[in-house]
Parts: C-alpha cells; structure tokens; sequence
C-alpha cells in the first residue's frame, strides 16, 4: 500500500461550464450553437449541474476526498457588463459552505477557459486595458466568499488556452496567429497576477496559484538533432515559459523580450499542474510537428497511455520553482472504465516515486468527478469517476471510483 502524507489533499475537479448548462452569456455557448463542437453537441444540458448541486454534494461525499476543485462562471455572474447578478454569487457561495460542512475543502478556480460574451466582444484577454473588468470580477468573489476558501487557482491553463483559442484556431475566437497568442499569455500572466494581489490583500494565509498543463516533450529520433532541439524549445515553451516569467519578474521570451516587470514576481504560493500525458517532437519545415508517441496504447482522446510521465515531471517542476505542487488535474477519458484505475494507480505510485526523491506534493485531484462537456469534443469523451447517464443525468459510480475511494480511505487511516 502507498502511504502519503498526513493532510495529503485528496480531491476531484469539475469546471463550471463543462457541468451547469446552459451558461448562456459566455463566449462558449455563443460558439456551440453555430454547430462547432463534434456531433453538434452542446452545453445547454451539461450535467446539469446548476439545478443539481446536491447531486454532487452527494457523488462527492461518497468518494471521501477531502478536497473539491471547481469555478465560478463569470458570464453568470455578470452576464452583462456591469451588471452583477448576487443571487448566482450566492448560490456558489451556498455550495462553498455545504462543501465546507461535509470536510470538503474547495479549491475555487476563477477563471477556467470561458469568457462572458462581452468581455469577448471587447477583445477579451488580448487586450491589456481589459484587466480591469477581470479585477473587479474577483473583487467580487474575494469579498462575498473568499473568506472560505483557502485554496484558489486563479487562472486553468492559461498555456493551453492561448494554444487552443489563439495559435490553432481550435476553440473561440479560432485566431491562428503566434504573436497573439503570446500577447494573450503574456495578459493571462498579468490578470494572474492582479487576481493574486485582491485575493492575498484580503486573505493573506491563503494559498493562491495557477494551473498550468504540463506535458513533456521528447525528440521523435532519439539522436536527431534538430528533433533534440525542438523538443527542448517546445518544453520549455509549452511548459515553462508562463512560470519562469512569474518567478523571474521578467518576460521571457516569447512572452516578451525579456524586460523587467514590476509586481508580478513570485507571486505563487503553490504550484498547479495539470497532467495527463507526453508528446514527441519532429524538427520539420517551416514549422516543427508535434507528434503522439506509439510505444504505448492510445486513450480515447488520442493520447498515449502514460501515466508514469507525471514523476519525472514533477520532480523537474519542483526543482525549477521549489514551489508546493498540487496535482490539479490527472485523469484519462475511458468510457470503458478498463483502465482508468490502471492510469490512476500508476500515476499515483509514480507521484510517490517524485515525493520520495524530494518533490513536495501536497494533493491530487483526479479530473474529473464526472462526465461532462468536454469543450469541442463535446460529451464523446469520458472523464468522469462517474458515468453521467445523459437521459436523466443520474451520476453512476464507475467501479474506479469504487477503487478511488477505497484507496483514499486506506491512506487517510
Ligand atoms: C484540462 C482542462 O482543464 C479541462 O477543462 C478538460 O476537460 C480536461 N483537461 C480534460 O481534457
């Protein structure tokens, strides 16, 4: 038996529009209904989450986690600019405290890829003179519920973010253009850092951090040097860049140029990552591919089964930031559930492995604790602990959450 540490924090994670439905105000629901998600899917229904907060409070509770990781949405709370809509703030502020009741800890995202339509409108993360409206949004958050919530990630990966929506074109506004998607970076690395102030100003025990994918990158000839090269520029890219910006108080490029940026250095008390598997990397022109490895089989989303990826990741993290980590995020989509446990196991015994070697890791939070919108592949990929019956949208316990549980309460004991 694994044993981890006393408080170890032991959760699953959830996003706001990936469960409600029906978050109408967002970005994302304006881009659904132009038929952009596969089978045509949308959020309307997601999980239904909205209406069914004791439903989970119920599929959580019989997990036994400890710990809760979930957002607000932002278009809910001000569906219109300037228009903040308190009933929706309270109803979060409600679920904070039944999860604090049942020796739930919530870890409150607040910003976690969605968008109110009209911050979009304005030209959303692009534009630096936006952050305002962002600030007084966790103003907001901060002075109605903040005084419960102790664990805060302020922004879900701003890397993958910027990649998707800004540099592939893939996800809402669909902009293919590098020097946008860095500017896009570069402002999320500053909203991050504003958030970080309201939240610490007010509560400054808190634990305030940033959840950012990480994926390692490996040459696809293993002696090839141009692949040698690409693979260390996409790492560092891909999975450092934001971090080193944060801790260095410059911005490195190709955020910036390296010029000095007043108040954004250190501004991290833990570190966020989100792990869920490798990539290969194929020097080629005009520009390097990205490439899934075949050593091992393939998850539904296409990914190679590699759950062991997250030690050795882990560990360099660490030693680059000397940051807490908390796992924010590890999971696998698997409608079959044959091998989920398998893909938990492994990641949490190869998280041991990093600890032992000196990481301080103080949580994991499976992703996720149920089916849910899996933004443009809509509801085809399964997550979740749970089963989501879409009919009428019962949770159905898969039997890795059986094992889930069963392993929590042996570590807990
Ligand atoms: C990362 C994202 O934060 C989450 O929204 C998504 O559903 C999972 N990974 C699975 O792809």
């Amino acid at each position: 038996m694994l044993s981890f540490p006393d408080g170890f924090m032991w959760g699953v994670a959830t996003a706001g529009h990936q469960i409600e439905g029906a978050n109408v105000f967002s970005d994302w629901y304006a881009w659904e209904h132009q038929g952009k998600v596969k089978n045509g899917d949308t959020s309307d229904v997601a999980c239904g989450s909205w209406e069914h907060l004791e439903r989970d409070l119920e599929a959580i509770k019989a997990l036994g986690v400890n710990a809760y990781r979930f957002s607000v949405e932002w278009a809910r709370i001000e569906p219109k600019v300037n228009r903040f809509e308190d009933s929706v703030i309270e109803r979060y502020k409600d679920f904070v405290t039944m999860l604090i009741e049942n020796g739930v800890q919530p870890i409150l995202t607040l910003n976690h890829f969605v968008l109110p339509q009209w911050f979009s409108e304005i030209g959303g993360w692009e534009d630096r003179e936006n952050l305002p409206y962002f600030r007084r949004f966790v103003s907001r958050i901060v002075s109605s519920m903040g005084e419960n919530i102790h664990y805060w990630v302020t922004i879900n990966e701003p890397n993958v973010y910027a990649v998707m929506s800004y540099l592939m074109g893939e996800w809402p506004p669909e902009i293919k253009d590098m020097g946008r998607a860095m500017r896009v970076l570069a402002n999320l690395l500053y909203a991050h850092s504003e958030a970080y102030d309201v939240i610490k100003e007010s509560n400054p025990l808190s634990m305030v951090g940033v959840a950012v994918n990480m994926m390692p990158f490996f040459p696809l000839r293993t002696f090839h040097p141009g692949d040698r090269i690409v693979s260390k520029y996409l790492d560092r890219v891909y999975n450092y860049s934001f971090l080193d910006s944060l801790k260095n108080g410059k911005m490195i490029r190709p955020l910036g140029t390296g010029e000095a940026v007043s108040g954004i250095s250190s501004k991290l008390d833990y570190l966020g990552i989100n792990y869920y598997t490798r990539m290969f990397a194929k020097y080629a022109k005009p520009l390097p591919e990205i490439v899934v490895g075949d050593e091992f089989e393939k998850t539904e989303m296409g990914y190679e089964f590699f759950p062991q990826g997250i030690e050795d990741l882990v560990l360099k993290a660490y030693n680059r930031y000397e940051l807490p980590i908390m796992i924010t995020e590890n999971g696998i989509a698997d409608g079959t559930d044959k091998r989920r446990w398998e893909y938990i196991e492994t990641a949490l015994k190869s998280l041991r492995d990093a600890m032992d070697k000196g990481a301080r890791v103080f949580g994991y939070i499976y992703w996720s604790l149920m089916d849910n919108f899996e933004w443009k592949e809509g509801y085809s990929m399964k997550f979740g602990l749970y089963e989501t019956v879409r009919e009428n949208l019962e949770l159905r316990p898969r039997g890795s959450a059986d094992k889930f549980r069963d392993f929590i309460r042996e570590s807990l004991s």
